[in-house]
């Protein structure tokens, strides 16, 4: 069986409009037949169990609530190798750990349609009584088996696939229950693909958000989410809230109505709350502005996504720090990492340890908000000159399609991604941390930054390097991706070195 990203899809031209009703028969029949669970996958029978979940387990009604009470809630990743173990995460996530949303993190092979490696990983794991993959391997499972994970917990269950290649999982995930998919088109096929092209990677997430349309159409609002950007390195906020924005409008285009976006944190307080505040509007003026103005667009904050420190105190620090970040930022849900972040995959009790330190501080920042502070208005300003002419830039390359503006776009450079592994990518703008510890350009390459934009962030930086002592260059830029997991003796010496 072929486990190949691309096949056939009807020779459809990419765009940005709906895939018609009939390609798609055509192109799930295919798809469900890359592996045998496939031919479990009947969503009449899904749209009867996702009918029957209370409110409180699916995620798009479970989101919209929070947006409209304010609160921040609290979802963690994780994923084992056999159900068993992740029967047990799951349990313990949701019980011990109070996750608000509960995870199901896929394993690499699964992520890569690399399916036969799988199974032989689930073997692997029962031998060995642990888990030898990286996270569940759902495809394998399948939607019957993998439904006792949403049987045995008492909240929303959200599918962490980490892939470009999205088809099957996610025809697995929502026909096992699951009423959330994270991941998009743009963010991670520039992510996590070296050779995928990115026309590719944006047609196989319109298959998925035209599934979970064609849920939307029989009656089950599904939550779809954009990852932002994880990929451990620091990527400024116009930067990925361009991309939330045009992924956005490529999953409303097949007409997904409930949308989150995602921002990694800069770990800066005033920047990360003026990035979740213009991520959430401009994502609602461009949606309103392309006829879509239905949309529910709630933003997640991501606990930092660059390197971690290996003390445990520290750790934790960068943790509930997280959570106070994302409550004061307003953001309706945040992820949340542990103190085993440094080492690998977070054991079930440290990872809901994670969770209750993030619940703790979100609890003490509750009220507080940045509204009335100057510096935090000038911030939400900036960012809004940095970032629209991003997204108009775009789009006039695809004539007003975000698809084809998107492939356009990344092929010129003028959107581009900072550390990028594809291939198809340029990945030469430049990001670093300005004096007043804001993640700035540093060298813009061929993005479309307004020169008056540039210039207050050529300034910061100067004044950054001037501070510091160090040369003008490209080495601001790396310092800022490892500073944060140096050990404290570095970071805030003591006794403090003598003049
Ligand atoms: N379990 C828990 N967390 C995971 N992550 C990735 N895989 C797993 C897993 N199986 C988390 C790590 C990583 C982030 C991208 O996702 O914290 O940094």
């Amino acid at each position: 069986m072929s486990a190949t990203a691309n096949f056939e899809d009807e020779g459809l031209p990419l765009s940005a409009a709906p895939i018609p009703a009939d390609a798609f028969a055509g192109m799930r029949a295919r798809n469900l037949a890359r592996w045998p669970t496939g031919a479990e996958v009947d969503i009449e029978e899904a749209v009867d169990f996702h009918a029957s979940l209370p409110e409180s387990k699916r995620l798009a009604w479970v989101m919209r609530r929070a947006a409209a009470e304010g609160r921040c809630l609290t979802q963690p990743r994780g994923g084992f190798g056999t159900l068993e173990l992740q029967l047990e995460l799951m349990r313990t996530l949701d019980t011990e750990g109070h996750a608000d949303i509960v995870p199901t993190t896929t394993d690499s092979y699964t992520r890569n349609e690399q399916w036969s490696r799988a199974e032989v990983g689930i073997e692997e794991s029962k031998k060995a009584g642990r888990s030898m993959l990286n996270g569940f391997p759902m495809v394998n499972y399948g939607p019957r088996e993998t439904r006792k994970l949403i049987e045995a917990i008492g909240k929303p269950a959200i599918v962490l696939a980490g892939t470009a290649m999205p088809r099957l999982s996610a025809e697995v995930g929502f026909a096992a229950g699951y009423t959330g998919y994270l991941g998009s088109g743009i963010a991670y096929t520039t992510s996590y693909t070296k050779d995928l092209p990115l026309a590719a990677g944006i047609r196989n997430y319109q298959y998925l958000d035209r599934l979970a349309a064609l849920y939307q159409e029989k009656g089950v609002g599904l939550h779809r989410r954009q990852p932002g950007f994880l990929t451990g390195t620091n990527v400024p906020p116009s930067i990925a809230i361009a991309v939330g924005v045009l992924d956005a409008l490529l999953a409303a285009g097949q007409g997904v109505r409930n949308y989150g976006l995602e921002l990694a944190q800069t770990l800066h307080l005033i920047q990360d709350a003026a990035a979740i505040r213009v991520c959430g509007e401009l994502v609602q003026d461009y949606l309103g502005a392309h006829g879509f103005n239905d949309v529910f667009t709630p933003v997640t904050s991501l606990h930092w996504m660059g390197a971690w420190p290996h003390d445990d105190a520290q750790a934790q620090a960068l943790v509930a720090y997280g959570g106070t970040l994302a409550a004061v930022g307003g953001a309706v849900s945040v992820t949340t990492k542990s103190t085993h972040e440094a080492y690998g995959i977070p054991t079930p009790a440290a990872n809901a340890e994670g969770l209750r330190t993030t619940r703790m501080a979100i609890y003490l920042a509750r009220r507080l908000r940045l509204d009335a502070l100057l510096e935090y208005e000038a911030e939400v300003d900036l960012l809004r000159r940095e970032t629209r002419p991003i997204v108009d830039k775009v789009l006039e390359m695809g004539d007003g399609d975000a698809a084809l503006g998107a492939v356009n776009a990344c092929e010129a450079g003028v959107l581009d991604i900072p550390w990028s592994p594809n291939r198809f990518l340029r990945s030469r703008v430049m990001p670093a941390r300005d004096a007043g510890g804001y993640l700035r350009i540093f060298d813009p390459a061929a993005m479309p930054f307004p020169k008056e934009v540039m210039a207050v962030h050529e300034e910061r930086l100067r004044r950054r390097a001037e501070r510091d002592g160090v040369p003008y260059d490209r080495e601001l830029a790396v310092t800022s991706v490892y500073e944060i997991s140096e050990p404290l003796a570095r970071l805030a010496p003591y006794p403090w070195p003598a003049a």
